[in-house]
């Protein structure tokens, strides 16, 4: 076929041959995150930061468009994904609000959402209430998909950062002492968190109410990995030695007994007076949003590190969204 003229193409550069260790990859569960990998990510992570306080914003991906489409509420995750997109010069569709206007409230497959969101994107970002959504979504989309928090089952992104953040708050994962607070149950973030610790060499606590331990399926795994570990429900177990407190808030929406959820609502919360006890070089992480286990009066102590570790998100999410689309 004959272009227009005024099309010349020989004025607009080639794209580059896509390159990469994570190239056409989907993100679906911390599993297929090794070590070499995690280093590599953690790169690329610095040099989007690197690049960002330099320059603000580049044109590594401006051919690229991601759809985001959010069946379940959010702000950081998605608004950091569309950060990220942003900062790399490439492009989104938002589908984060309203899914209800949508295809989706007439009734359409979850596959078929993902066939046509192919034609229009190179990558898709989805969150969804059901546990393995994103994989079925990977299965039926031919661009990769990144899996942005499925129902109470992965949050892989969300894990990479919060791994990231440790390392680049304490400079060391190994050797490091982590609790993991609130609740265990249904938190995704710590069941990935979770999963990607036992690569490294860490001792690991966990506290919560009784109704909200960690799944007795992911303890076992703990378990069965040799891990240095214990379960309390009591913060003041833990609170004097460990080197990362990761504090999560009780997940409302995710219990069918309404009542059961305001018993253990309010279970902790990290005052200064807590943190009083707590080590001096030590970290205090939350995914956020936190509703109460955190008052603000902690923001000022340098070892609240919730805020850096929300940034720490658009860079590693620049470094997987660059990865899956070649040009990392
Ligand atoms: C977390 C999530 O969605 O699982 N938030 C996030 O991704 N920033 C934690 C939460 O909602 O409690």
């Amino acid at each position: 076929m004959e272009l227009n003229p005024l099309f010349n193409l020989d004025a607009i550069p080639a794209r580059p041959e896509p390159t990469g260790l994570l190239y056409g990859e989907d993100v679906l569960s911390v599993a297929q995150f090794d070590r070499d990998k995690i280093d590599y990510i953690f790169t690329r992570a610095n040099e989007m930061r690197e690049m960002v306080k330099r320059v603000g914003k580049f044109d590594l991906i401006p051919d690229k468009v991601a759809a985001c489409i959010f069946y379940e509420p959010s702000t950081r995750t998605s608004s950091s994904f569309i950060a990220a997109m942003q900062r790399l010069g490439g492009s989104v569709i938002p589908i984060t609000s309203g899914v209800s206007f949508s295809s989706v409230s007439k009734g359409e497959t979850l596959g078929d959402t993902m066939r046509v969101l192919e034609q229009y994107a190179d990558v898709v970002v989805l969150r969804h209430p059901e546990v393995g959504a994103a994989k079925e979504a990977a299965s039926a989309a031919s661009v990769p998909v990144i899996n942005a928090g499925d129902g109470p089952g992965e949050h892989p992104t969300q894990a990479l950062l919060d791994l990231f953040t440790i390392q680049d708050e304490l400079g060391q994962i190994d050797g490091l002492k982590i609790a993991m607070l609130g609740d265990l149950r249904y938190g995704r973030t710590v069941h990935s968190l979770t999963k990607l610790l036992l690569q490294y060499d860490v001792q690991l606590r966990y506290v919560s109410p009784e109704v909200l331990r960690l799944p007795m399926n992911l303890m076992n795994r703990v378990i069965d990995s040799g891990r240095n570990v214990r379960e309390t429900y009591s913060l003041a177990d833990v609170i004097r030695d460990v080197d990362v407190l990761y504090v999560t808030r009780v997940q409302k929406e995710r219990f069918s007994d309404l009542s059961q959820y305001e018993q253990v609502k309010n279970f902790y919360e990290i005052t200064p007076e807590v943190m009083e006890e707590a080590k001096e070089k030590m970290i205090v992480m939350h995914p956020l949003p936190r509703v109460g286990e955190i008052p603000e009066s902690l923001d000022s102590d340098p070892r609240a590190a919730y805020f850096r570790q929300a940034q720490n998100g658009m860079y590693v999410r620049m470094a997987l969204l660059a990865g899956v689309l070649g040009r990392a």
